[in-house]
């Protein structure tokens, strides 16, 4: 596996991969990996000839009172892992070299960055965005990988290929979880005991909705208080959002939820997305599930 930290070393490995007529697949990470990036990576060496990862814990996604200083980092446990995953080229930027000055340029996707992380994490959006676009253009790969885990990310990433015209195919991949349910992440971590045991309430939660959805005159609104009830039993729960929206678009949602149909938005067929964010202590978790009509798809 090769070990990559400049961007000019970057851009002649895939010059490389370009006249030896492999396809390139890409997995942006921000390491301190696990299953479900290593999942991504399983898809893309299906995929694609030549599997490309970065591993950068991006300064620019983070809130002043957030994580970046204490986002756990293992640079030597991750080499291992993407190796034995059979990652083909890991990119380890320094900060320096992503941003050797203060940007200037950015990418700021409106309207789908409006609601659920994008609410809550002001900036957090136009940080992804902007350094997915600058890996894009240092790696150009064919496809990209990204987790349904993080909804919201893949309908602003693919709304930035989409109005740029991105020569780039976005894959969305599913959430891989641990036995009892909880999504992986590299956050979980940080929970103690106790609340490990309790962040469990987050996928028991989304497990209920199609029950919930089947029922006659449900609307987003009423699904929103019943998710809400569900995770205030649990006492270290906080509840950072609990929403009902269309996806990919992130709209809210007029009338019955079984009714929601292709009518309501352009292709694919309507979808709706039930989304969390939830605290337990200082450790905030999401997870979502994805529904056409009453029926569960992601
Ligand atoms: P990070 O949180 O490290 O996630 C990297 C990729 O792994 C994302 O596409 C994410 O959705 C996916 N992922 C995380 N947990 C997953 C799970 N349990 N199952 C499946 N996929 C999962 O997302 C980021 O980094 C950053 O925002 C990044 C895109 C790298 C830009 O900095």
């Amino acid at each position: 596996m090769k070990i990559i930290r400049e961007i000019a070393e970057l851009r002649k490995y895939r010059a490389e991969q370009q006249s030896g007529g492999r396809t390139v697949g890409f997995v942006p990470t921000m390491g301190y990996l696990h299953d479900g990036h290593l999942s991504l990576v399983n898809r893309a060496k299906q995929e694609t000839g030549c599997v490309i990862m970065s591993i950068f814990v991006n300064p620019l996604q983070f809130g002043p009172n957030e994580d970046f200083e204490r986002y756990p980092r293992n640079e030597e446990r991750d080499l291992d892992l993407a190796r034995s995953a059979g990652v083909d080229a890991v990119f380890l930027p320094t900060v320096e070299e992503m941003y050797p000055s203060p940007i200037r340029t950015k990418v700021i996707v409106s309207d789908v960055t409006e609601r659920l992380c994008g609410a809550s994490r002001p900036g957090h959006f136009d940080g992804v965005a902007t350094v997915v676009m600058k890996l894009f253009q240092m790696v150009q790969p064919d496809k990209a990988f990204f987790g349904m885990k993080d909804a919201q990310q893949v309908a602003v990433i693919s709304q930035m290929v989409n109005d740029l015209n991105l020569p780039v195919e976005v894959v969305p991949c599913p959430t891989l979880r641990e036995q009892d349910g909880l999504a992986m992440s590299s956050r979980n971590v940080y929970l103690n005991e106790e609340e490990r045991a309790q962040a469990v309430v987050l996928s028991r939660t989304l497990d209920q909705l199609e029950l919930w959805a089947r029922e006659p005159g449900m609307t987003a609104e009423l699904l929103e208080g019943k998710m809400r009830s569900s995770i205030e039993a649990m006492p270290l729960a906080r509840i950072d959002y609990a929403e009902v929206l269309s996806f990919p678009a992130l709209q809210q949602i007029q009338g019955p939820i079984a009714a929601v149909s292709a009518s309501q938005e352009s292709l694919p067929a309507a979808q709706w997305i039930a989304a969390l964010a939830v605290r337990f202590g200082s450790t905030r978790l999401i997870d979502n599930r994805i529904f056409q009509g009453g029926v569960r798809l992601v």
